[in-house]
């Protein structure tokens, strides 16, 4: 499936959640057969040769793209959360927002000192919650081999933002 292929099938739903943003919908993508395999084949085809050791998915939509993606690299996964959610014992990153701030979560110990991560998820913006993941990861020992994302909304900055913070990072689409 070509990338203009695979974001035809990604629905933009306007005004989402507030007024003015053009909302980049993958769940019409998820609920394609062929959509979903080309997504998690074009994310391991990118993966597989940093062999990494496990992959990191952030709530919510990168949980669903990260487990897939770690059942086809052959890893484990481990989500990173908003806070409050897990249920152990936790260790958060609190990070600025346009408006306040937010943490983000994992349990404590998940991610072994040492491991190679990668970090997935639907969709990168600004990059704020993927750099702050990014600092989680290495906070605790490991290394941020890649950073992946189905879509990059370029004219948001994130993905230079990631590189300018040492973090390989890769689209499928824009
Ligand atoms: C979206 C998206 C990324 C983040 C990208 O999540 O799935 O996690 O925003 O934005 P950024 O690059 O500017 O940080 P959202 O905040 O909608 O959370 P949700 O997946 O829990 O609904
Ligand atoms: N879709 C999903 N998540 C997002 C978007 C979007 O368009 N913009 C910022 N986070």
């Amino acid at each position: 499936m070509t990338p203009d292929e695979l974001k035809s099938l990604v629905r933009a739903i306007p005004d989402f959640p507030k007024p003015g943003i053009q909302f980049r919908d993958v769940t019409t993508l998820l609920a394609d057969p062929a959509g979903l395999k080309a997504v998690i084949d074009g994310l391991a085809a990118i993966a597989r040769p940093v062999d990494a050791d496990l992959v990191v998915g952030i709530e919510a939509r990168g949980f669903i793209l990260g487990a897939a993606l770690a059942v086809a690299l052959g890893t484990g996964f481990v989500p990173v959360r908003k806070a409050g959610k897990l249920p152990g014992k936790t260790v958060g990153i609190d990070y600025v927002l346009e408006y306040g701030t937010d943490r983000l979560e994992i349990h404590a110990g998940q991610v072994p000192v040492g491991a190679r991560a990668i970090l997935v998820d639907d969709l990168i913006a600004t990059g704020g919650t993927a750099l702050a993941a990014a600092q989680l990861l290495r906070e605790q020992g490991a290394a941020v081999e890649m950073a992946l994302f189905a879509i990059d909304l370029p004219e948001l900055g994130g993905m230079n933002a990631l590189k300018a913070d040492g973090v390989a990072a890769s689209a499928l689409m824009d």
